[in-house]
């Protein structure tokens, strides 16, 4: 067990975008979290890492470390517990480049302190080339190296997903929370973007929770696949029950049109 999500409520005024929901990831699983729009995916993943207020508990078991309830902690060190995430459209910053965009995701792990940085000591100096290398290698595995010194407001939509997908696998993480990785892609990118997932799960031994509404994407890339509905699970189950499930295909009876 890497993370359970136990009770999660999420509520905007009298609106309940999250109603006791629940879902565990395994280690080194790859989730999909499917339902309709407005069902409360993003918001689910927005409570995960801490962007907005929830109730419940969010308990991540990493081997290497004591339990910890991410509900509890300081929002910004969610990051450094080991949950990197992208979002529905990529945020970059428009005025680094994709080198810097991506380096941003290591200082989430980064030991320096701000007296060392400012005297550029030594040790500072041999941590920049290392960010550095880490950046070159983990965009050569995406295959956006080519890019590293150009603005991301000026690369197709898919390269910039590639960018911050770079970015959040930067922060070496345990988990990665995706929120539509596939959304605006063409089919040729979709197939890219699948077979990346599934090489950084085995390159880099960590498990997702990928929301999308692409039911080809999401069932060839998923061990278990949760469909939320209205805020709460609709049903769980691997890809294929999950296909053949009445309840979900009635969620989204009347939704095909819309995508
Ligand atoms: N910050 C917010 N303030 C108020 N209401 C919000 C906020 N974020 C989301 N909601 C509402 O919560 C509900 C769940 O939204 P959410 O974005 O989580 O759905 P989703 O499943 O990600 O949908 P989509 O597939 O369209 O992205 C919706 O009714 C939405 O309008
Ligand atoms: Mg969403």
């Amino acid at each position: 067990m890497l993370l359970r999500v136990e009770d999660l409520v999420v509520r905007f005024g009298g609106l309940t975008a999250v109603d006791h929901m629940a879902l565990a990831v395994q280690e080194g699983e790859i989730i999909g979290l499917i339902g309709p729009n407005g069902a409360g995916k993003s918001t689910l993943l927005n409570a995960v890492s801490r962007l907005v207020p929830a109730e419940g508990h969010v308990t991540l078991h990493r081997r290497d470390r004591d339990p910890v309830d991410l509900l509890t902690v300081p929002p910004w060190t969610v990051v450094r517990h080991g949950v990197a995430r992208t979002f529905q459209h990529p945020q970059l910053a428009p005025d680094l480049t994709v080198a810097a965009n991506m380096g941003l995701g290591l200082f989430a792990r980064s030991r320096t302190s701000w007296l060392a940085a400012g005297l550029r000591l030594p040790s500072v100096r041999a941590e920049e080339r290392r960010v550095q290398e880490d950046v070159v290698r983990t965009a050569e595995f995406l295959g956006v190296a080519q890019w590293l010194d150009q603005l991301p407001g000026s690369l197709p939509y898919g390269i910039q997903k590639l960018v911050e997908l770079g970015r959040a696998i930067l922060a070496h993480p345990v988990l990665l929370l995706l929120d539509e990785p596939a959304a605006g892609l063409n089919s040729a990118e979709k197939a890219v973007m699948q077979r990346l997932l599934l090489e950084v799960r085995q390159a880099y031994g960590l498990s997702m929770i990928v929301v999308d509404h692409d039911m080809e994407f999401i069932f060839g890339l998923s061990d278990r696949i949760y469909a939320m509905n209205f805020g709460t699970l609709l049903a769980s189950g691997t890809p294929d029950a999950i296909r053949g499930n009445a309840a979900v295909q009635e969620a989204y009876l009347g939704q095909e049109d819309d995508r």
